[in-house]
């Protein structure tokens, strides 16, 4: 009765069972994989919010396929102060109700069933849904990590094929957390141009740069006028304003006019077609973007402290170490590889109620890593990170 698509293997492993059962006995854990910022004891100017959703307009419907001006305009404005040189037009903007919204539109856009997005591994888990979804199938080509992470243009150039139509990536990447280097963009192009392909480009923790980035290494700023290949630039209200229960995305296209205006006006059908997001989302937008200002400084905050906490433990012993990170809200943990990392994540939840996610749940291949989210409350994290340090001290004894 049901597509093979959704034929998912929703049975529990090891690790969802050990957590279920972590759960029913009622103990409490120190969550080092908290990605929510609503519930990580930050301080949002609450009235703020709740006025911005209070806008009159909303009360009449005003369909506008690519989302309503006053709100695009606000995105637009957000982009200007990152880029004030970028060339930036609304009308090369659709508001789309979270990421997820504007990955289906791109597939969809680009696409045929079974074609193929090449995607950097390790990467970000919710992918691999998001194209089986749209009978888009993902081919991964891997990050090279040599004291800091880079594109492995051979497994690349290696990795797109006859049915290849996008090349798919997240900057600064989560969970390795490096940006996309000034150097490598031009390459990026070029292939694009080669093959026809399309730049999907992941946004969404462009705000969060943890430090200045080696000297060895320039960072490339946000694609979002990236001329040189038709380009699609992701972001949204989840992690620039750390909302997201407002359910606000987009997409912003950029590259050669022609192409850039037929993507438009297939998009905009698209787009016509659903009308998704909401219009006190779309009225409130402006304001919640403006809260940046206020929480982002409290999210960096946290983060800076959490990574100098892992620090100064992990300098105090010699078997865990952390990969080099640029920006985001995660850390990468070398562990040595006595047991798979499932086993691992399951043996600290099930001793020292600590959760972690093992590394292959964001498809690094091989094991001895383990993913910790910088976001938990500083205590939490601190006696979470005390935990781990200990428990693979004893690893395999
Ligand atoms: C790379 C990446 N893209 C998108 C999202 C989610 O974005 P949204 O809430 O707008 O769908 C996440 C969430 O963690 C993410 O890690």
């Amino acid at each position: 009765m049901f597509s093979k698509r959704t034929d998912w293997k929703l049975e529990e492993n090891a690790y969802t069972r050990a957590l279920r059962l972590h759960r029913q006995s009622g103990k409490s854990v120190f969550d080092l994989t908290a990605s929510n910022p609503t519930t990580c004891g930050f301080h949002y100017d609450e009235a703020a919010i709740l006025d911005a959703l209070r806008a009159p307009g909303a009360l009449r419907y005003d369909p506008e396929p690519k989302g309503l001006p006053l709100a695009r305009d606000s995105v637009i404005q957000y982009y200007r102060q990152k880029a004030p040189a970028a060339r930036l037009d609304p009308e090369r903007l659709i508001l789309t109700t979270g990421t997820s919204e504007a990955y289906s539109f791109l597939f969809r856009l680009l696409c045929e069933p079974g074609d193929e997005v090449v995607i950097a591994h390790p990467s970000y888990p919710l992918f691999d849904f998001l194209a089986t979804i749209q009978d888009v199938k993902l081919r991964p080509f891997h990050l090279l990590y040599d004291h800091g992470w880079q594109i492995d243009f051979q497994e690349l150039r290696r990795a797109i094929g006859p049915r290849t139509r996008a090349i798919l990536l997240v900057h600064p990447n989560n969970p390795t957390g490096h940006f996309v280097g000034a150097g490598e963009v031009p390459q990026l192009n070029a292939l694009c141009s080669e093959h026809e392909l399309a730049l999907v480009v992941d946004e969404v923790f462009l705000d969060y740069a943890a430090r200045e980035i080696s000297a060895r290494k320039k960072a490339h700023g946000s694609f979002v006028s990236n001329d040189q290949a038709l380009t699609f630039v992701l972001s949204g209200l989840s992690k620039i304003t750390g909302l997201p229960q407002m359910k606000v995305g987009w997409l912003a296209a950029s590259g050669p006019d022609t192409l850039v205006r037929e993507a438009m006006a297939r998009l905009e059908v698209i787009a016509d077609t659903y009308l998704s997001l909401n219009a006190p989302a779309q009225y409130a937008l402006p304001a919640l973007l403006a809260l940046r200002e206020r929480v982002q400084p409290e999210i960096r905050a946290r983060l800076a402290a959490n990574l100098a906490q892992l620090d100064a433990q992990l300098a105090r012993q010699t078997l865990v170490s952390r990969l080099e990170m640029e920006a985001g809200w995660y850390a990468v943990l070398r562990v040595p590889a006595v047991q798979s990392d499932e086993e691992l994540a399951i043996r600290l939840l099930e001793e020292h109620s600590v959760l972690v996610h093992p590394g292959h749940f964001y498809d690094f291949t091989g094991e001895g890593f383990l993913i910790v989210s910088l976001l938990a409350p500083a205590e939490e994290f601190r006696e979470g990170i005390r935990w781990l340090a200990a428990c693979v001290t004893t690893q395999g004894r």
